[in-house]
């Protein structure tokens, strides 16, 4: 066959045959990635995915620094035991102000993407003190310290800016106010209706019950909005799509 004698110039020839995977990776890696420089977004943005709040932002940071992720994934895969055990799969617009994200592979615990709700504020801070008096084999390890330790929304400021300059568009009313909004989050008997106009449905509670804002409240705090910001009872993906 006469295509295959002239390809054998090319197996026989190894500069040449390295030339030539050279342009065949270029061309494909040209057809893959300039695409993406021209297209505004690479995400469907959603309706109702917001930005987090300062207070739920620094929980994240406390559930990063305590390594949550070593256990817990914050993705649901489109495979049917996934989506029975846990609700919707993940939008990736529900983690487009993740920075990092979460998604992770490694599951010893239960994946928390849509942890938000199914507990109660009292049930998380039982078992994030003593996972075991809720779920007698359990392996997680104990955070009751979380509690113990108070928190001051001193760098706030600078933890929304950082996340604004990758991506995040809070706004400079946001960034203005983070610190009241940090307080006010944590207690019901703030005037709080800045922070719910600036971020739709957050949730006003004192979340673990105790006098002060502790890491306890900011990691519960954010436990508790992940998965909620979609309304998956009036979602539709784009048929478009
Ligand atoms: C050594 C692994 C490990 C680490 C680290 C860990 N967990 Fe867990 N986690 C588990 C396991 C196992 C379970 C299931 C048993 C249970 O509920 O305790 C679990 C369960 C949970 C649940 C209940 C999920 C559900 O749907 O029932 C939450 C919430 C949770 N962990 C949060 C956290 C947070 C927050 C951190 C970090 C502060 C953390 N975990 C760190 C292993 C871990």
């Amino acid at each position: 066959m006469a295509i295959l004698e002239k390809h054998k110039i090319l197996e026989k020839n190894a500069t040449l045959l390295l030339v030539a995977s050279f342009l065949v990776v270029t061309v494909g890696g040209i057809v893959e990635i300039a695409p993406l420089f021209y297209i505004e977004n690479t995400i469907e943005e959603v309706e109702g995915v917001r930005p987090y709040t300062p207070l739920e932002l620094t929980g994240r940071d406390i559930y990063i620094r305590e390594g949550c992720y070593v256990c817990h994934s914050q993705m649901i895969r489109p495979m049917r035991d996934e989506v029975e055990r846990y609700g919707h799969y993940s939008l990736a617009a529900e983690s487009m102000y993740d920075h990092p994200f979460q998604w992770g592979s490694k599951r010893t615990g239960p994946d928390l993407a849509r942890v938000g709700g199914r507990y109660s504020d009292e049930w998380h801070v039982d078992h994030l003190t003593n996972p075991q008096s809720v779920v007698p084999e359990s392996v997680m390890p104990k955070y009751g310290f979380l509690s113990d330790r108070m928190i001051e929304p001193t760098y706030i400021t600078d933890l929304l800016e950082t996340h604004r300059l990758v991506g995040v568009p809070y706004s400079d009313e946001m960034i203005e106010a983070a610190a009241e909004d940090f307080k006010a989050q944590a207690d019901p008997d703030s005037d709080y209706d800045g922070l719910l106009e600036r971020y739709s449905n957050a949730q006003v509670r004192n979340f673990d019950g105790a006098p002060g804002i502790s890491e306890m409240d900011a990691l519960i705090a954010y436990l508790q909005v992940l998965g909620t910001m979609v309304d998956f009872s009036t979602f539709e993906l784009d048929p478009n799509r």
